[in-house]
Order: structure tokens, then sequence, then C-alpha cells
């Protein structure tokens, strides 16, 4: 295959997967494979960062790995895998552990928000967090990474260890007839301004797995009456559509609601305003519940049969680890011999 750009992205197999997750990320996965050599990793070592029931991780890794077949990823063509089957991630991250400064991940804003007050009390691990991502990506050197606008300040960390890396080994990298640039810079690809998802009863806040109210999102495998009944009771204001975009701006839920339809019908805002501009909400949302029902409904049922079939599922993520694995061994032999380390040749 002619040297295509290579894309990694990781998802966290916590809580159950809902339309933000889809629209704002998986989507987007799926789209990039037409283009590029994809990587998609259910990234279980980053789970254990905070507390999991053990036998729900399990559910819940076999549940994304469903979402990503279902949405359309080909895991023959693509690699999907789950990380803690590629010990070179815990490997490399352990080398990124000692490249990287405490300086740089005190700067770290998702760390004091997941912390919260008692910071004490975190896990080493979820403070290491950001060094463990940035080896997932560089252990396949890869060059460009699909990410929320959250993780951005993750991605720049990964790029400043990359090139501390091949700064404070780069004597080693000559003589080993390494490229002087050994990882490269990773890109983020931050998606489009439509699929930023946000709760169906607050439009200030994301979609979220953690808010305590159901109705604040669609989880991907809610069935039609679910996904009708959540969009009815969608939080919205007295006033009808605009006929205008700048009419949305004001109006969280508005924009909201508009913003799905558009990312699930594939159109822009403008477009779903001139349809609906005017008009009540109500009418608005019976059309977007069959809108949501149509798109989301085969990809639920595809994933709960998947997820019935565990012996399946669980051999596409061996598969996948087994291909992924050959890639991350190339690298971590490589970061071996560039630190000093003796490996059997
Ligand atoms: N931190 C990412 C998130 O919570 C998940 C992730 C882990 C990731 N490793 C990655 C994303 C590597 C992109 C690339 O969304």
């Amino acid at each position: 295959m002619a040297a295509k750009e290579l894309v990694f992205s990781g998802v966290q197999p916590t809580g159950n997967l809902h339309l933000g997750n889809y629209l704002g990320a998986i989507v987007n996965f799926v789209k990039l494979q037409n283009t590029h050599n994809c990587i998609y990793c259910v990234v279980d070592l980053h789970a254990i960062t905070v507390w999991q029931d053990p036998a729900e991780l399990t559910r819940t890794i076999r549940e994304v790995t469903a979402a990503f077949i279902a949405a359309g990823i080909d895991p023959k063509k693509h690699i999907v895998f789950n990380q803690s089957q590629v010990s070179e991630h815990a490997e490399l991250a352990w080398v990124f552990n000692c490249v990287a400064r405490l300086g740089w991940l005190n700067r770290m804003t998702q760390f004091k928000e997941k912390a919260g007050k008692d910071r004490e009390n975190a896990s080493v691990g979820l403070y290491a967090y950001p060094n463990l991502m940035a080896a997932d990506i560089l252990v396949y050197r890869a060059t460009h990474v699909p990410v929320g606008e959250d993780q951005k300040q993750h991605l720049e960390l990964a790029r400043d260890i990359a090139q501390k890396f091949n700064n404070d080994f780069s004597d080693s990298i000559r003589t080993h007839g390494f490229n002087e640039k050994f990882f490269p810079q990773p890109e983020p690809l931050i998606t489009g301004a439509a699929t930023r998802v946000m709760s169906l009863r607050d439009g200030s806040k994301k979609m979220s797995k953690s808010d305590p109210s159901d109705y604040s999102r669609i989880n991907l495998t809610d069935d039609a009456d679910a996904i009708a009944q959540k969009i009815r009771k969608a939080k919205t204001d007295p006033e009808p559509l605009p006929s205008e975009e700048e009419g949305l701006k004001s109006r969280p839920e508005a924009d909201n609601l508009v913003g799905i339809y558009a990312a699930l019908a594939g159109q822009t805002r403008a477009d779903v305003l001139r349809e609906f501009g005017g008009g009540q909400f109500s009418g608005f949302k019976s059309t977007l519940v069959d809108l949501a029902v149509t798109k989301l409904g085969p990809i639920g049922a595809e994933m709960k049969k998947l997820t019935q079939d565990t012996a399946y599922v669980d051999a596409v993520l061996a598969d996948g680890a087994d291909r992924a694995r050959v890639i991350a061994a190339e690298t971590m032999n490589a970061v071996k011999d560039i630190v000093g380390f003796i490996r059997k040749k």
C-alpha cells in the first residue's frame, strides 16, 4: 500500500456509549478509513485510572468494540483491538514517564478536573495518563489523531514528549541509523463544529455518560421508544425555530437539537433551518425522532447482536492485537536500542 498517513485514536471503555461519542468521534473514525490506514484502540489501561468494576469493564470493552463494528469500522482492513493486549503501550509509557517532566503534567487541566479537590487520593495512573496516551500514538508513530477539543492539550503533550525524546537521544538515534525525527509530531484532527453534542436537559453541558439523568443523553443501545421519549422531552425554549443560524446564538438547546439533526442528516445547520425555520419544536422534534431512529436503530440492533457473540468480538480484538503488536514491537525494539537497553536479537 502507498504510504498513507496513519491515524490512531482511542475510546475509553467506561459507561455506555451515547450519541455524543458517536457523532463526535466514531462517525469521523468511519470516514477516515477511506483516506488513511487506521488503528482504533479500546483503551482499557486508561479506563482503570479510575476504579472500574471488573465484570463491567469486560462488558464495556466488548461494547465499544461492537459499536466500532456496528458503525462501519472494518476490522479487517484496519486495526481494532484493546490496549492491554499489546504490552508495548505500557512499556513505552514507562520510558515516557522518564521523558515527560512533572511541570508538564502539572499543567494538564483534565487531571485537575478529574482529580477534583481530593488530589491526594487520585491514582498515580490518572496523573500519568497523558504519558500513556502519548505512548499509544507514538508506539505506532502515528501522524494523525482524531480527538475532541478536550484532548487537544494531551496531544500537545505527546508532541512535546516526541520532541524531547528525539532531542535527548539524538546522538544515539543517529548512531543506530534512525531518522533524526524518530518520533513524528502527531497532528490533531479536530472534528467539525457540528459534532459537539450537548445534554438534552441542559444545552450548556456536554452530553455525558456520567450525567445522573438518562434523559440527558441518547445511548447507542436505546431502542426506538427510548429515543422518541428522550427527544420529545428534550429541553427547548418557547420561541419557534429561527430561519437563520444567527438566531441560534443565545439558544443553546435549540442549537443542540438543530446540530444533532444536521449531523445525523449529513446537512449543515443552515440547511436544517431553511426547512424548519419559523416552525414549532413539536413538528421538528417528530421529524428528528424519525431521523434518529432510522440512523441509530440499526446501529443499536447490530451492537446488541454483536455483544451477544462474545467469541466473535474477542476474536476481532485478538486478531487486531496481533497485527498491532507487529508494528508496536518494531518501535519498542528501536526505543530499547536507542535508550541503551540490551535485548535478545
Ligand atoms: N484520552 C482519550 C479520551 O479520553 C482516549 C485516548 C487514549 C486516546 N489514548 C488515546 C485518544 C490516543 C486519541 C489517541 O478521549
